[in-house]
């Protein structure tokens, strides 16, 4: 008897310019586009196994080996019933010959190496890597960007992890999300010296969750308004220009310019949401003096800063200060774990980084 089955893995992506916000909270279609960088590293990336057979009786998702419900109209059983949808439309109505994997359930698993919901984007690579592997057992002829429409529907964010390098998911105007998916900017390959420094301050869940506290911020920010309609627009075109010239002092003037807004916007809803801690704050002052000293000395930045709904700090830098900065980091933020494995400079397709652990808060 044949057996149904496939892996895919997923990295995270870490935007830039952050998406925060829905216009439509089913389709999960944004108030405003967003750029990303995903990562590509062992550390960080969801790894997802799918199979298909007869004799399954409902679908069931295992969540780093424990059993993680599938509601019912929620967004895992939205994923899962548009690619068995895709592999009838697809494949079987076109070859006759062609195994009914649509009618079969389907046992997945999968696995995050890293903390899930630590402010990780969990979410991004978990439904990218689900979304890939399903594509692959269920043999779809389909694009990342069209997978990409897919996975948009199990986390927004999940879109933009379809792709390696540099990406964006286009925000669109139509109502049926259409138009709503991610596409790729630049491959890694184009600023292959960019590296991320990720600064694991606390792993713990965290407080409130990216789709509750974007929604109040949409219900109660007038910050956000003028956000989604003065201010990413350009700074999209210009972050994509800055790649496209590989100019890292625009790159990061923006990451920065765009981590601080969203942090804004998260203190302007209605109760205040605070995602960075004291911690985040120093790293945030320790990298706005080492660019000063940077500005003074060489007339350029060397890095650039950003958090997501979490505390923990991803800084991106060129290769040649990735090293400085780590021990700059260490230097000021003692460890409370001796270092381990994780110190070591990642390489594969993605940007390349480094994983430091364990601040003391
Ligand atoms: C701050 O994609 O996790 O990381 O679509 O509700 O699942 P849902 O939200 P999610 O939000 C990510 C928010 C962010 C910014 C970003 O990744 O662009």
């Amino acid at each position: 008897m044949s057996v149904f089955q496939a892996t895919a893995s997923a990295p995270v992506n870490i935007a830039c310019i952050k998406y925060w916000g829905k216009r439509d909270t089913k389709l999960i279609l944004p108030t405003n586009s967003s750029l990303s960088v995903t990562l590509d590293q062992d550390h960080l990336r969801s790894t997802t196994t799918s199979r298909a057979d007869p004799s399954f009786k409902k679908d069931t998702l295992w969540l780093n080996g424990k059993d993680d419900p599938i509601k019912e109209g929620g967004r895992l059983a939205t994923c899962i019933n548009e690619l068995k949808r895709l592999r009838k439309v697809l494949v079987e109505d076109k070859d006759a010959s062609a195994p009914k994997l649509s009618t079969y359930a389907v046992h997945i698993a999968s696995y995050n190496n890293f903390p899930t919901a630590a402010g990780l984007a969990s979410s991004a690579s978990g439904f990218a890597a689900l979304v890939s592997s399903l594509a692959k057992l269920y043999e779809l002829p389909s694009t990342p960007s069209e997978l990409s429409l897919i996975a948009r529907q199990g986390s927004g964010s999940a879109c933009r992890s379809l792709f390696g390098g540099y990406v964006a998911w286009e925000m669109g105007t139509k109502a049926d999300g259409s138009d709503s998916y991610a596409v790729e900017v630049a491959p890694q390959s184009h600023w292959p010296e960019m590296h991320a420094v990720i600064c694991v301050v606390n792993d713990a869940k965290k407080g409130t969750s990216s789709t509750s506290g974007m929604q109040r911020t949409v219900e109660t920010s007038a910050l956000l308004q003028h956000r989604i309609k003065h201010v990413v627009p350009k700074r999209m075109a210009d972050i994509s220009a800055a790649i496209q010239a590989r100019d890292f002092d625009a790159f990061a003037q923006i990451t920065m310019a765009d981590s601080n807004q969203f942090h804004a916007v998260a203190l302007d809803t209605e109760p205040p949401i605070f995602y960075m801690n004291d911690v985040s704050k120093a790293i945030i002052a320790l990298i706005v003096e080492y660019n000063r000293v940077a500005l003074e000395k060489t007339g350029h930045l060397k890095a650039a800063y950003t958090y997501d709904a979490g505390p923990n700090a991803v800084i991106y830098t060129l290769q040649e200060n990735a090293k400085e900065i780590v021990e700059l980091i260490h230097k000021y933020f003692p460890q409370k774990e001796a270092f381990n494995d994780r110190f070591q400079l990642f390489g594969g397709e993605g940007v390349k980084g480094k994983v430091v652990e364990g601040f003391n808060e």
